[in-house]
This record gives structure tokens, sequence and C-alpha cells, in this order.
């Protein structure tokens, strides 16, 4: 099969034919892959690395995502919401470790009085910052008004995963009302773009009922959508949630992982100049997931500052890391871990996507 990967592989367009054949590539065959990404992302985006402060604001969420172990209907977490002083503790950190950006991410909640707490944080972040910290939200489906309201008060990136691209696998993983509709999810990522967001998304990889073929399309999704950034990485079963059951149904750890990696691998080789994040669920299933992501083609590592005394309870799956590890450990941590994959650190810089400049012809810096 070794001379056929090597014609796929400089093809300027994979078709979803070629996807599953690289998805299923082992071997030879796989690292051949891995060599080609790496040196596509080494040719696009370079060998820096750009932290992003992660700041898990609130594990309050009115969604029931048949995957999250923060859904609403999980009485097991105790439910927070970080005060304002730790968040701008956290964003204080940013800028003085030369964390170019922060993002706030939280379980999804659109009442008036957390849009409006959103809206404080960011204009103080900016403010306490002088216009240094970029900002990027991950804080699910809002309004068009919602989104230009934290638009206009500084935030200028927006992660929305789609979580999976194919409709009738979204509605096996999440309940089907209203709330948890496809459409809208597939419409916020348009709305986002409009607006003038970076805009950001992703699926999940190993989920119950998926196939290599599903994740095939979720590359081409990806893709049409044009997006910036994105973050994806292997499901990872979660107790206390309806997916559990079919826990013994799944691909084995290993095989989600390596399938993740391949995913990240075939994405930077299919949008050379994006931003693509090394999750920390791959680093739930392998100690060193992260640095193999980097290695394929990752550029993004999102390094933890949330406040320990909060993070058992922002459990969206298992196993996940740093559970005890404050921002200094977890800033030593990563710097060694990206040296390590032979990379460098983007301090003090954005990092925002360079498909987004080129789209826009605009760099914001
Ligand atoms: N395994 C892996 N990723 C998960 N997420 C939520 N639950 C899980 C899980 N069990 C991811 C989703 C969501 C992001 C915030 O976390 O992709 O968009
Ligand atoms: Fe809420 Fe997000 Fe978890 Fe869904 S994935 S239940 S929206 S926190
Ligand atoms: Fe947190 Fe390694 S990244 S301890």
């Amino acid at each position: 099969m070794s001379d056929f990967i090597d014609t796929i592989l400089l093809k300027q367009e994979f078709s979803h034919a070629d996807l599953v054949l690289l998805l299923n590539a082992l071997g030879q065959d796989k690292k051949k892959l891995f060599t080609r990404s790496a040196e596509i992302k080494k040719q696009y985006v370079g060998n820096k690395v750009y932290f992003r402060g992660l700041v898990e604001l609130s594990n309050i969420c009115s969604k029931n995502c048949l995957y999250c172990g923060i859904r609403a209907g999980n009485t097991k977490p105790e439910r927070y919401m970080v005060t304002e002083e730790e968040v701008l503790d956290a964003a204080q950190f940013a800028l003085d470790n030369g964390y170019g950006s922060m993002v706030l991410q939280s379980g999804e909640r659109s009442d008036e009085q957390f849009v409006d707490t959103v809206s404080t944080l960011l204009q103080k972040i900016k403010e306490l910052s002088g216009g240094k910290l970029g900002i990027t939200l991950s804080m699910g489906e809002q309004t068009e008004k919602t989104y230009r309201q934290w638009y206009a008060d500084g935030a200028h990136r927006y992660l929305i995963r789609i979580e999976t691209s194919d409709r009738e696998l979204y509605y096996k993983i999440h309940p089907n009302n209203k709330k948890h509709d496809f459409d809208i999810r597939i419409n916020a990522l348009k709305l986002l773009r409009e607006i003038g967001y970076n805009v950001g998304s992703g699926v999940m990889i190993g989920l119950p009922f998926q196939t290599i073929e599903h994740l095939a399309n979720d590359l081409l999704f990806l893709k049409q959508l044009d997006v910036d950034m994105v973050g994806m990485g292997p499901f990872i079963e979660h107790e206390d949630t309806p997916l559990y059951e079919f826990k013994d149904s799944l691909w084995p750890k290993k095989e989600r992982f390596d399938v993740s990696l391949k995913m990240v691998a075939l994405l930077r080789i299919m949008m050379k100049d994006i931003n693509i994040a090394a999750t920390t669920a791959m680093q739930a299933i392998d100690k060193q997931g992260r640095e193999k992501a980097l290695k394929v083609g990752a550029n993004i590592i999102m390094p933890n500052l949330t406040p320990v005394k909060y993070r058992e309870d922002y459990l969206l799956y298992e196993d996940k890391p740093c559970l005890d590890e404050d921002a200094s450990e977890c800033r030593n941590c990563l710097e060694a871990r990206i040296h390590m994959a032979g990379d460098e650190i983007g301090f003090n810089e954005w990092g925002d996507s360079k498909h987004f400049a080129k789209r826009n012809n605009s760099p914001k810096e």
C-alpha cells in the first residue's frame, strides 16, 4: 500500500475515500502521514506554540448533552461560578507569564445576569491588560445579540464544537429537543463568522455509533466551514452520563487516541494555516498525548488557570489531568513538554490563526 499512500499524500484535495484510507493507516503508512503533517506545520505555521490560559468559569449548565459530566441532569458536581477577583487574578497570571491570550469556558447559560457578568469580565480583562490579552470565549450557543455584545466588549475568538457533523449521530449523543438543535448549532458558527470572530469548532473522536466514515466527513465539514481554529480529541466515557451504558462497545482508548492523532495530522494537511489545539483529552489517555499532537500538527496549548479548588467539579470526562496542579505547576510542566516536542513558545503574542488574517486581510495586532 505504501506507494499508494505517497501519491495520496501529495494530492491538493483529499476525497472522502482518501480520508477513510488515511484514517485507517497503520505502520509505515501512518508514519508517512505524520511526517507529511509535521512538514506542513513547519512550513506554514512554524514551530511556535501559543498558550491560551484557560479559566473554567462555571460548571452551571442548562443543557444535557449525553456525554458530558457536568450536564444539568448530573447532581453530583457541586455547582460553582469563579469570582470576578479570581478571574482577574488568572488574567494577571497570564499577563505576568507572557501568555498572549485567555480562554473563558463555561457550561451553557443565557440568562441576563450571566451574559452581563461575562461582559464585565471581558471589559475588566481588557482594562487590566491594556488590551494585551486576546480573549477567546467558549460559552456555547447564545443569541446573536449576546455574541455581538461580547464581541464589542473585547472577545475576538469563539469556540463552538459541532461535536459531530453527522445529524443522525448528533441526535444520538444529545437529547432530541429544541435546546440541542443541530441546525441552531451550525447556524451559530455562521453568525459568529459574520460578526467578525475568529471561529473555532471541532469534534469528539471515538463516540458510540461513530465510524471512520463519519470522521472523514467531519474533516470535510471543518474544511468546508473554513474554520480558523480547531479543538478535537477523544471521547472519554463518564460514569454519571447516559452514554456510559455503551462503554463496552467503544473503540479501545489507545485506538481513540491513535485516530485522534491522525485527525490532527490530516486536518493540518487539509487546512495548512489554521490553529489546532493539542487538547487536554489527548493527555487523559496518553501521558504524552499533547506532545504527540504537537509533533503531528497542533500549535496551541491551553494551560489551566482555573483555581484548583474548582477543578474536580469541572470533570467533563474521566481521567482529566491537572486536578491538583496550580497555574504555575501547569506552566512549568507544559513548557517542558513543548520543548520536548521540539517546539518553542510564542510568548506575549496573540497568535491568531494565520488563516483568519489571510481571509480578512487585516490582522488585529
Ligand atoms: N469526552 C471528551 N470530550 C468531552 N467533551 C464533553 N464531554 C466529553 C467527554 N465525555 C468536550 C465537548 C465539548 C467540550 C467543552 O468538551 O467536545 O464541546
Ligand atoms: Fe453543558 Fe457543554 Fe457539557 Fe453540553 S458539553 S452539558 S453544553 S457543559
Ligand atoms: Fe498541568 Fe502538566 S499541564 S500538570
